[in-house]
């Protein structure tokens, strides 16, 4: 695996930037497939900014998004369907049509989760974007899940639910299950870049670099990518040589 090291989130952002513009200008139809999370905000501003300023279109974009929460319909503002227009979508010029996330509210989760796998084959990502967990998840792929799972609904942990719950008025609100992708589909995009901030994600992004490639830390899996690029700040970063 690549990694960058920045000094700041400014500058991570920036770095990510270079390398989802780079894929983009070879490619001005790729298939993205992105994340939500306070993670890639930084970075979706900036593919914003640039946009704005007569940059990158992404008229010929489609994207893929990673994860959705059960329960949540998409003019929820806690969705990750309203984060990634709020964040994104919104202020490019992609055609809506063209952006993909998982449904929460499909009468039959099961289905909808084999409707997704069948779309992601008909979308092969050229790039993937990932934030990590604390307790190294990757999407919402908890610790334990095996390797080769494709999207299918999960039960969040104790951790997750508490971690997310900031955006929440209350914690009771954050919805316990969600739909993601499997680490499997993740594996399968072109280019991988994963990004981690602050110190709180030291320990995650120390396992997966150094640690065994191992279930119990979902991130390990990305040591077998061909193309993965870390970038971590100096925090998440502190454990690595
Ligand atoms: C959520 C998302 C993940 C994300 C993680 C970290 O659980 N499902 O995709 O990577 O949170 O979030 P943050 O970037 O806010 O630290």
């Amino acid at each position: 695996m690549k990694v960058i090291i920045t000094k700041d989130y400014e500058e991570l952002s920036e770095k990510a930037f270079e390398i989802m513009a780079g894929v983009l200008k070879k490619k001005p139809d790729a298939v993205l497939g992105l994340a939500t999370g306070s993670t890639p905000v930084g970075l979706y501003k900036k593919m914003i900014e640039d946009c704005k300023n007569g940059g990158i279109s992404y008229k010929a974009v489609k994207t893929a998004n990673l994860d959705e929460y059960v329960g949540l319909t998409p003019d929820n503002d806690q969705s990750y369907r309203y984060f990634m227009r709020h964040n994104l979508f919104d202020h490019i010029d992609i055609d809506l049509e063209n952006t993909n996330i998982e449904n929460g509210v499909a009468s039959d989760l099961q289905k909808e989760c084999e409707r997704y796998n069948a779309l992601l084959r008909t979308l092969p990502r050229d790039v993937q974007v990932l934030g990590i967990g604390a307790n190294g998840h990757i999407a919402f792929n908890e610790p334990g899940t095996p390797f080769d799972s494709e999207t299918h609904v999960v039960d969040l942990t104790e951790n997750t639910i508490k971690m997310n719950a900031r955006f929440f008025e209350n914690e009771k609100d954050v919805p316990r299950r969600a739909l993601t992708m499997g680490p499997k589909n993740i594996m399968e995009a072109k280019k991988i870049l994963i990004l981690a901030v602050g110190a709180n994600k030291a320990d995650a992004v120390k396992g997966m670099l150094n640690g065994p490639v191992d279930p119990a830390l979902p991130a390990s899996i990305l040591q077998r990518h061909p193309d993965c690029t870390l970038i971590a700040d100096e925090a998440a970063a502190a454990y690595v040589k």
